[in-house]
């Protein structure tokens, strides 16, 4: 099995995915969490320092573009062609209202002719290869089968398909079933993305679909981000491993974050999905969510990893 680490914007940039590569070392791919296209010359210095290949050194990663515009898309592929990246990601599945109402992400999955026309043309520049991450639709899951249509018209690099709809965000299941479906219909190679948190998911995954090869995996790993270990190796992640992967993204982000809200702001929202790998943890993350300095977090989550034990499942 291939295993990409999914994009997840404010979680999974270059500090967070530089400490992943050095503690575990078994992604295939991570995938960079969108940058918005436009004419501009120069990135954003956030996306910019996100995409720097001295800052990515020794980690595959494929940048991700969000929009709907040809010549952005074009435009800025050409940058990060320059950067040195092969492999650009399309972004059709963002499910959030600002992103949709300007018919990006997945809202751009329910303008057929308009998606159909920025294809070929970005297809037609083929300044490097393109790979796109998308839902099965906009608005109900069988307009895939028009996407399908489509897609299969370019030859995308890699179809990862979450097979979700903009409504669900990220509720309901996944549709298992259209999935299927798309493994048939598409000429293109398919990964698969959405819900695989366990080992059990993935087991349960590989028995209904053993001819997919690649999966992509988002906040499975954010909870435990040894999940392959323990699927490829059945190796159970250590407290103290997890202890070190934490202090190391920490320091990392209090030398680059300017005051300690921020560095909070980006600790708390690691803890949204690591919390609930721990035995009874409600009362640490009620203070981890609460502390506003530095000093009162690191007693939080001294006291957590001291006093609690991670989950077997
Ligand atoms: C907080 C958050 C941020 C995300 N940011 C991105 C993003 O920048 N680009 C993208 O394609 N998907 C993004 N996603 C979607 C994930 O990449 C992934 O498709 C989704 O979480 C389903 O996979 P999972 O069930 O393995 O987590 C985001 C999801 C979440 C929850």
């Amino acid at each position: 099995m291939n295993y990409y680490f999914a994009p997840m914007e404010g979680l999974t940039g270059y500090i967070y995915r530089n400490a992943h590569k050095a503690f575990f070392n078994n992604i295939d791919k991570y995938f960079s969490p969108f940058i918005v296209a436009n004419q501009s010359e120069s990135f954003k210095t956030k996306e910019l320092n996100d995409v720097l290949p001295e800052n990515n050194k020794g980690i595959v990663l494929i940048p991700q573009i969000l929009t709907n515009n040809a010549k952005d898309f074009i435009h800025t592929s050409k940058k990060l062609k320059l950067l040195g990246y092969n492999e650009i990601n399309l972004n059709l599945g963002c499910p959030s209202g600002t992103v949709v109402s300007k018919n990006r992400g997945s809202g751009f999955l329910a303008k057929r002719e308009e998606l159909d026309m920025f294809l070929d043309e970005i297809f037609s520049e083929s300044i490097t290869k393109i790979s796109i991450k998308t839902r099965l639709g906009k608005d109900r899951c069988e307009e895939f089968y028009d996407l399908i249509q489509i897609f299969n018209k370019y030859p995308i690099e890699e179809l990862i398909i979450h097979p979700r709809i903009q409504k669900d965000f990220y509720k309901n299941k996944p549709n298992l079933k259209i999935f299927k479906d798309a493994l048939t219909l598409s000429k293109n190679p398919v990964c698969y993305n959405g819900d695989i948190v366990t080992v059990k998911d993935y087991k349960e995954f590989c028995n209904d679909f053993n001819s997919v090869e690649t999966l992509m995996i988002g906040r499975g790993l954010l909870a435990n981000p040894g999940l392959i270990s323990d699927i490829e190796n059945n190796t159970k992640l250590e407290k103290k491993l997890l202890k070190d992967f934490h202090d190391k993204i920490y320091e990392d982000y209090k030398e680059i974050l300017f005051g300690d809200r921020n560095v909070l702001f980006k600790m708390k929202e690691l803890w949204f999905y690591m919390m609930p790998m721990f035995s009874d943890n409600a009362k640490y993350a009620k203070k981890i969510r609460k502390s506003e300095r530095l000093h009162d977090y690191d007693e939080a989550v001294l006291s957590l990893f001291r006093e609690q034990d991670i989950l077997e499942n």
